[in-house]
């Protein structure tokens, strides 16, 4: 083993990414099995991040292999211009099937990043065609996240991640998160009268709604925010405004899509009906880098009316391969109904988190929905006071856990974009409860070792 990794370190010279990407693994992933990474070693790891996000329906599904295998054998590429594709057509028939009924078509992509990439030019185009040219502004929230690309990056209110880049950002508005562990205007729910919603009434109205083209939220926060879960008024109150305003709604479904909050879709927890959904982890399971934007109704007919095409697209996009890999995951999810046992699972998963990690100093907040879980770890429970961003404490808590055989998540910058340390878990849908049993009771004791030397 030691030989093997010290000749993928000498190798891992070649790779730019992970060489100064902050620190090198340290453990070579051999192969996976159900809701199980193994090493090459034989150790065993629960991968209780999923991905992060992204395994829906566990590793090494013999049914996915197949699908991809069939499609190989007939064709692996073919250019989208100029050939009609058969599973892609089935694919976002099945889309559309499952998600809400004001939508009726897709736009397929490789990645999240490059999916709200796609949703900002969509709605830019969309509003260009109808006649208002001047619509260009994109308003977002602090601490979202959204891919890295430029564009979402721009989108995304992630300081950190954002610091190195800015001068090359659009510098569109912001509003603060409605995350009521670290509320951004210092109030209190439900006294605030959901400030965190009303604030994009008063950002549209500054910069001149004739101006704003769309606004953009993950349903569900992700790596910024830790799994935050906005009160039940706050999406209706958004949906209200862009109504009102004539602003396209894009719901960043990168994670919560494809059932991971026990919904097909994060936002219909709050029935509520966004224009544009982006969607990519769950979707693939990880057997394919693949991504959707799914597009409302109204977008499409403006478009047919007008004969506009969309000025836009990659050549990967919609590979018959990838196509055929999702289409079997989603019939996976659809069949095993996996989305209603996301929702099932969920409710023990959270019972049995908070009763193993809640009594923990270091444990501040834990939320989230199904089975995607923020955990936010603070120096101080009482001042829900953060860790010095330059202890990275979160990377730490991961390598106990995974020494201790548990993956997830560590994400940082809940507090303010920079500081704030929080681990996400978010298993397979196919995991058992007494396999949740063993990764939270190795999490305990990962705060356990994590504590003697943090605090
Ligand atoms: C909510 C959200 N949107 C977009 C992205 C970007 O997706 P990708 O890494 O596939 O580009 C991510 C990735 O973690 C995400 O969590």
């Amino acid at each position: 083993m030691a030989e093997r990794l010290k000749a993928a370190q000498r190798l891992s010279d070649n790779l730019f990414g992970t060489l100064h990407g902050g620190h090198l693994p340290e453990v070579i992933c051999d192969h996976g099995e159900g809701i199980y990474l193994f090493d090459q070693d034989g150790k065993k790891y629960i991968d209780f991040s999923g991905g992060p996000h992204v395994v829906s329906i566990g590793h090494g599904n013999k049914k996915v292999r197949e699908a991809m295998l069939r499609q190989m054998e007939k064709v692996s590429f073919f250019f989208r211009s100029f050939w009609l594709s058969e599973p892609l057509l089935e694919l976002a028939a099945r889309i559309i099937k499952v998600a809400p009924s004001n939508f009726t078509m897709c736009q397929f992509c490789n990645s999240g990043s490059e999916a709200n990439e796609t949703a900002i030019k969509i709605a830019r185009q969309y509003h260009v065609e109808r006649g208002k040219p001047e619509k260009y502004m994109v308003i977002t929230r602090w601490q979202g996240y959204h891919g890295m690309t430029l564009g979402a990056l721009s989108a995304g209110g992630h300081t950190m991640r954002r610091q190195k880049f800015e001068p090359m950002l659009h510098q569109w508005p912001k509003i603060g998160a409605p995350l009521c562990y670290r509320c951004a205007y210092d109030l209190s729910y439900p006294g605030c009268k959901i400030k965190c919603a009303r604030a994009l009434e008063e950002v549209i109205n500054q910069v001149g709604p004739q101006y704003v083209a769309a606004f953009i939220a993950e349903s569900i926060g992700g790596a910024g925010t830790a799994a935050m879960v906005p009160v039940p008024e706050y999406y209706p109150m958004i949906r209200e405004i862009c109504d009102k305003y004539d602003v396209l709604f894009i719901d960043d479904e990168v994670i919560c899509g494809f059932g991971r909050t026990g919904r097909w879709f994060g936002i219909e927890h709050w029935g509520v009906a966004p224009d544009i959904m982006t969607a990519a982890k769950g979707m693939t399971g990880g057997y394919t880098p693949m991504a959707v934007v799914i597009l409302d109704e109204k977008i499409g007919r403006v478009f047919n009316e007008k004969g506009a095409s969309f000025i836009h697209g990659f050549t990967m996009e919609g590979n018959p391969v990838s196509a055929a890999a999702c289409l079997t995951v989603i019939d996976i999810i659809e069949s095993e109904g996996l989305v209603a046992r996301s929702a099932r699972l969920g409710e023990y998963f959270f019972k049995k988190g908070r009763e193993s990690l809640a009594q923990h100093p270091t444990v501040g907040d834990i939320r989230g929905k199904g089975l995607l879980m923020g955990i936010e770890l603070v120096k101080n429970r009482e001042t829900r006071e953060p860790f010095e961003p330059k202890f990275m404490v979160a990377n730490r808590f991961q390598q106990i856990a995974m020494e201790k055989g548990v993956m997830g998540y560590p994400a940082t910058g809940m507090a303010n974009g920079v500081k704030g340390d929080s681990f996400l878990v978010s298993p397979p849908f196919i995991i058992k409860e007494e396999e949740i049993d063993t990764a939270f009771d190795r999490l305990d004791a990962a705060f356990t070792e994590f504590e003697r030397e943090c605090l």
